[in-house]
């Protein structure tokens, strides 16, 4: 299988004008492209940080299951209004995953938000949480730890993240670096593929974070 994919960086949804500020999806060809590699049809696609349901709803139109856990209220809502199964997108957080009522699952593919190294609130708290980068990790990490017990056998478990690179003010941080290591010790890491966009929503300029592409960690249950 080929270890890098050529993807054209596009959105192809329509979202409410309220999200344009803060969009940040995953094109939905990446997930149309794993899904296809790894799942069958009826399987289950679990996506534990739903955002704006990209993931749901593409497995939605492959005639997989789709389930996710959503924090943010307005994401939520938004999501249930475009799925079909909308008992199956949960609001809550997935820190505490393994009190939500989940089935088993055949493939996880997700996002999660992002932290900075020099940020002092937890992004996986809403930015209502002091932490630190590492509390951040940690956290993480937990969350992928009680992951495992809803995971069939066989399930792939692929995190998309990238590096953020510095900036004027800012140093850079080795996220996907660390996203890496710390789901390591909870699930076996198998391999990477890596997603190159060409073309982004920001004209010839490279992806916000300063990269063209992203990293899609794939892990085996432990
Ligand atoms: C990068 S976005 C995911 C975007 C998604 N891949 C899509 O294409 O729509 C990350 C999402 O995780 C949510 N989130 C952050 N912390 C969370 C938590 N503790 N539990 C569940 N969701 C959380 C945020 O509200 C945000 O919508």
């Amino acid at each position: 299988m080929q270890t890098y994919i050529l993807l054209p960086y596009i959105k192809r949804r329509q979202i409410p004008e309220e999200f344009h500020d803060d969009d940040n999806r995953t094109p939905e060809s990446l997930i149309e492209y794993l899904i296809h590699q790894f799942t069958q049809p009826g399987d289950t696609v679990f996506d534990p940080f739903a955002g704006l349901g990209t993931t749901l709803l593409v497995a939605e139109e492959m005639d997989r299951i789709p389930f996710g856990i959503e924090a943010d209220k307005d994401r939520f809502e938004y999501i249930r209004s475009q799925i079909e199964f909308k008992d199956n997108i949960i609001l809550g957080d997935s820190r505490n995953l393994d009190e939500f009522q989940l089935p088993l699952i055949d493939f996880v593919f997700t996002s999660p938000i992002f932290m900075r190294s020099d940020e002092k609130k937890n992004p996986l708290s809403g930015f209502t949480e002091n932490g630190t980068y590492q509390d951040y990790l940690n956290q993480l990490q937990i969350i992928f730890r009680k992951l495992r017990a809803f995971l069939k056998p066989e399930a792939k478990v692929i995190v998309e993240v990238f590096n953020l690179g510095a900036t004027s003010t800012r140093p850079g941080t080795l996220l996907a670096w660390d996203v890496g290591r710390v789901l390591s010790q909870v699930l076996d890491f198998e391999k990477e593929i890596i997603a190159c966009w060409q073309g982004t929503d920001y004209g010839d300029s490279p992806h916000i974070y300063g990269y063209n592409h992203s990293y899609c960690l794939m892990f085996n249950s432990k």
